[in-house]
């Protein structure tokens, strides 16, 4: 069987590598298209897990908007579909990659498998554009891989056919195992690592979030570990908005076991992120949510909290969940490391 998988974001190699690998294991050599959508943040994570592309696009431009991507995304996606015709391609997730792998795949009649498939907000603009794109995805996909039952749900309410949808768990915490825990600092202080990155937040939204930052961080007792998403419009915010204070850390991203490890040891997540959504409660951490939608709903009001972009929300939340001091239990919902076995058993029937 001739498999294809296409990826070029951060998120979509984490989620897709622990399938890469399984299907090595199988002894099948797919062939791996890497867009290059992004590049400083994918490098690393190559070698970490073991896989290799066979194709380097390299579409990432310096503020890249969205629809030039595109172009530049499915016209060289599909040369190289065009080349292999494989059996099946895979797409991970909403991102623009995800978007022009699966539409290349079906302009040129080949399957397409849709991993994280079903999860929904039902708001075009929240998060902006990858609700759109997940939609899109789901009208031309064959098979489904659902993280969780109400993924399926979602995907059986708009007519899809229920033998193509599978409730498979997120291949991104199978990743979870790739990673040695390091050791747990003993510390006086309380820990909040924070990222943000989503189109939907710049302007105002992210001048809210980062207002509530610059309270926390005056707040006492508190350091807070910022790993700088490299989006021109996070560091122009960041530049405008945060103020200079010894309680934060801004540095560059961390490589993916340094930031897992970070997860760890922190009291406290504030992110916009969807992977970290699903890791945080996978590792027993709270997780303020800085988004005004989320479509990982299993663990909302449990381990993670809706905040918005109110920064009185996000302070609220922050400040109880770091005085109370509740400890929080792993919770397996979103996935329990073994994703990839079941997509690879279900692709080889
Ligand atoms: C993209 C995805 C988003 C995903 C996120 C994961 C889309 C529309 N957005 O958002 O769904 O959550 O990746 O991180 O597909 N940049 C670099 N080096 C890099 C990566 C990015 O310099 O390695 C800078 C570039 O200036 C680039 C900009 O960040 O133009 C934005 O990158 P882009 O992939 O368009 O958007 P993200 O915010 O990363
Ligand atoms: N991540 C990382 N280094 C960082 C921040 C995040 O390796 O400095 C990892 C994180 O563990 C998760 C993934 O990147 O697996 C999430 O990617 P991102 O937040 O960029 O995208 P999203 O999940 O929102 O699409």
């Amino acid at each position: 069987m001739k498999l294809a998988f296409v990826l070029g974001t951060r998120p979509e190699i984490i989620k897709m590598a622990p399938l890469i690998q399984e299907a090595y294991k199988r002894g099948i050599s797919p062939t791996v298209i890497n867009t290059g959508q992004h590049r400083e943040l994918l490098y690393p994570l190559w070698d970490f897990f073991g896989i290799k592309a066979h194709y380097n696009l390299d579409i990432m431009r310096e503020g890249q908007d969205l629809s030039n991507t595109f172009a530049r995304a499915i016209s060289s996606i599909s040369q190289v579909l065009e080349h292999h015709n494989p059996d099946w391609t895979f797409v991970q997730g909403d991102t623009t990659t995800t978007f022009a792998g699966a539409t290349a795949a079906y302009y040129n009649k080949i399957k397409v498998a849709h991993i994280e498939a079903g999860m929904r907000t039902h708001d075009l603009f929240s998060p902006y554009p990858e609700e759109g794109n997940r939609q899109m995805v789901s009208r031309i996909a064959n098979l489904h891989f659902c993280a969780t039952p109400s993924n399926r749900d979602s995907l059986v309410s708009e007519g899809i056919d229920q033998d193509a949808i599978h409730v498979v768990g997120n291949t991104g915490l199978d990743s979870m195992a790739y990673v040695k825990p390091s050791d747990v600092e003993v510390k006086k202080w309380k820990t909040i690592l924070l990222t943000l990155h989503r189109r939907e937040s710049f302007g105002k939204g992210i001048e809210k979030i980062l207002t509530a930052i610059n309270y926390l961080a005056d707040y006492g007792g508190i350091k807070i570990i910022f790993p700088m998403h490299p989006n021109p419009n996070v560091r122009e915010a960041v530049a405008k908005f945060l103020k200079p204070s010894e309680a934060i850390n801004i540095c560059n991203p961390l490589e993916y076991p340094d930031f897992v490890n970070k997860m760890r040891e922190a009291d406290v997540i504030l992110s916009d992120s969807g992977g970290v959504q699903e890791e945080a409660p996978f590792l027993g951490k709270p997780v303020v949510v800085l988004r005004e939608k989320t479509e990982r709903t299993e663990t909302i009001g449990k381990s993670s909290f809706l905040a918005g972009f109110d920064a009185a929300d996000i302070i609220n939340k922050t400040v109880s969940l770091l005085t109370e001091g509740k400890i929080f239990q792993p919770d397996f919902v979103y996935g329990d490391g073994k994703s990839s076995q079941r997509i690879l058993d279900i692709i080889n029937k």
